[in-house]
């Protein structure tokens, strides 16, 4: 199948079929032809416009596009991300105990478990207390200093896992905005804090400008700081010559992209919160999902189901954006997650062999828990321009049963009115009922009006536990690479954050040094700036 009469040929079927309502209407079958279950795990996407037609078109293109041959190759560590000669390997990071994986006549296997003990090992002594500070006293803080995937990984999951913390707590600083890092050691014991500074490169601008920071104010408050810092990175040698201990240098390899990387060391924080074992719960909810990725015929796989309702929606349809709604508060931290794992993997216009695409690659990604998101922008979402919308719902919530039953309610219902909306008549006769005059109807129906047919998913399971957070993540793992498949774009690089950081060395000049050649397109704000700082 050639790649334009695909892209064309999807947005035709895309403009014929978006009545969703009706698809609905005309197959008692629907739900189970357009769903898709992984044990506890339900993928709804019998709400999108989404047709078998269309289904077999974008499962045909996928073979075509060799999605099994690079599926395969991504698992076994070939060099798959292509532009920096990188073997893409995050999946071995959740291997179980004894697995095996040679690569490149490396035993990979070995080392990810050796790496993931020593890991464990000091997790463990800093939960017992047996790491302590310089008095013998047990850590009560943990502060993890990293930014992008060093950071939006272990925060995100701390969040998540919240319930299941009995550790020291864990707090995050990424932004090189001073107050960030300030304000979080305010707050705290430096005595009994622990910082973690998380950089695979060690050389992150962000990263390494707080890390400073905050060694300076661990040296003024207690004065040797040593036994308060650990580091997690490839670059061990950079983190020593900072003044961190080999023994406290954790180190993972150069295969774990960022944005992939809470599997590894980068999940230290996380591991000293909840505890080797549970993480070990949280590694082995993604590796089922690593094998049901691989093994479940592309018609019942997940991942591809999910990746096919995002190309249907961008490609398809031509929605710009999709929105994260979980209505389940302690992933609000998820969307921002998301923001990272798709867009800078997938937000590219050049194909793997260099030359241009000529269609959509990865929408905007954007959202926030519900009910929240009800009050905030979902009146945009009914009533204004249209986006696809992924509702995730845990069925319970272990003690709070009646109030969870309010949440559920709310997403469901939320999902149901994007679908059906409310017609000009059914406005005018909820209006009359409650006893509005002919004339207020008139006037304030069509403003009660709603469209409806506008698109949803649901991920639906059974409660937030490691393992099922495990599972959610690899998903969407799996899911952005199989998009970036359909859209033959390197998922795994990110020269756009390279260049923002090769144009932010120039600016420092530029805000420093008096006499630096300006850019004229900045002259004017910079010249305002001056003025304000030498006030
Ligand atoms: O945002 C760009 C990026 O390179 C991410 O991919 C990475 O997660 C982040 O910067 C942080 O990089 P590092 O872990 O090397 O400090």
């Amino acid at each position: 199948m050639s790649d334009g009469g695909f892209w064309q040929e999807l947005v035709g079927l895309g403009n014929k079929s978006r009545d969703i309502r009706s698809l609905i209407a005309a197959d008692a079958g629907r739900f189970g032809g357009f769903s898709a279950r992984f044990d506890d795990v339900l993928y709804d996407y019998s709400r999108t416009s989404l047709t078998a037609e269309a289904k077999d078109l974008m499962l045909e293109f996928l073979q075509a596009r060799g999605f099994e041959a690079r599926r395969a190759a991504m698992f076994a560590g070939e060099r798959i991300n292509s532009t920096e000669a990188r073997a893409v390997l995050h999946t071995a990071l959740r291997l179980p105990e004894g697995a095996a994986l040679v690569v490149e006549g490396e035993d990979i296997a070995a080392q990810v478990m050796a790496d993931r003990a020593k890991c464990f090992a000091f997790a463990d002594a800093v939960r017992s207390g047996a790491i302590a500070n310089a008095k013998g006293e047990a850590f009560t803080d943990v502060v993890n200093i990293g930014i992008g995937g060093s950071d939006l990984g272990p925060a995100m999951v701390t969040q998540a896992l919240g319930g299941f913390v009995d550790g020291p707590r864990a707090h995050f600083v990424s932004n090189v905005d001073p107050s960030h890092v300030h304000d979080v050691l305010d707050a705290l014991d430096l005595s009994r804090t622990l910082i973690i500074v998380a950089s695979k490169t060690f050389t992150t601008q962000e990263t390494m400008a707080n890390a400073a920071a905050a060694q300076a104010r661990l040296a003024a408050v207690i004065g040797e700081t040593s036994g308060h810092f650990a580091a997690l990175t490839t670059a061990v040698d950079k983190a020593e010559a900072f003044g961190i201990a080999p023994e406290r240098c954790f180190g993972f390899e150069e295969w774990v992209g960022g944005r992939l990387s809470v599997w590894s060391a980068i999940g230290l924080s996380v591991m000293i919160g909840i505890g080797p074992a549970r993480f070990g719960e949280f590694l082995a909810g993604a590796y089922e999902i690593d094998q049901h990725f691989q093994t479940a015929p592309l018609e019942e796989n997940m991942a591809v189901a999910m990746a096919m309702v995002g190309v249907w929606h961008r490609n398809g349809c031509g929605f710009g954006t999709r929105s994260v709604a979980p209505y389940d508060q302690r992933l609000g931290q998820l969307a921002n997650y998301l923001q990272q794992l798709d867009m800078e993997s997938n937000g590219k216009s050049v194909r793997l062999d260099g030359s241009g695409v000529d269609y959509e690659t990865c929408p905007v990604v954007w959202g926030s828990t519900g009910t929240n998101g009800q009050h905030a922008y979902f009146q945009l979402l009914h009533q204004g321009s249209v986006e696809p919308v992924e509702f995730l719902v845990a069925a319970r919530r272990g003690g709070h049963e009646e109030q969870h039953d309010l949440l559920l309610a709310n997403c469901l219902a939320q999902a149901q009115a994007f679908l059906k909306g409310r017609t000009r008549e059914e406005a005018a006769a909820q209006l009359k009922a409650n006893g509005r005059s002919a004339e207020d109807i008139e006037s304030i129906a069509p403003h009660r009006v709603f469209s409806g047919n506008r698109p949803s998913t649901l991920l639906a399971y059974s409660e937030l536990t490691p393992r099922l957070l495990g599972r959610l993540i690899a998903l969407f793992e799996h899911r952005t690479f199989t998009e970036s498949v359909f859209w033959d774009v390197n998922p795994y690089d990110q020269w756009g954050v390279e260049l923002g950081k090769e144009l932010a060395a120039g600016q420092l000049d530029a805000v420093r040094n008096p006499n630096a050649e300006i850019d004229p397109a900045m002259a004017g704000t910079l010249a305002h700036l001056r003025r304000l700082r030498e006030a």
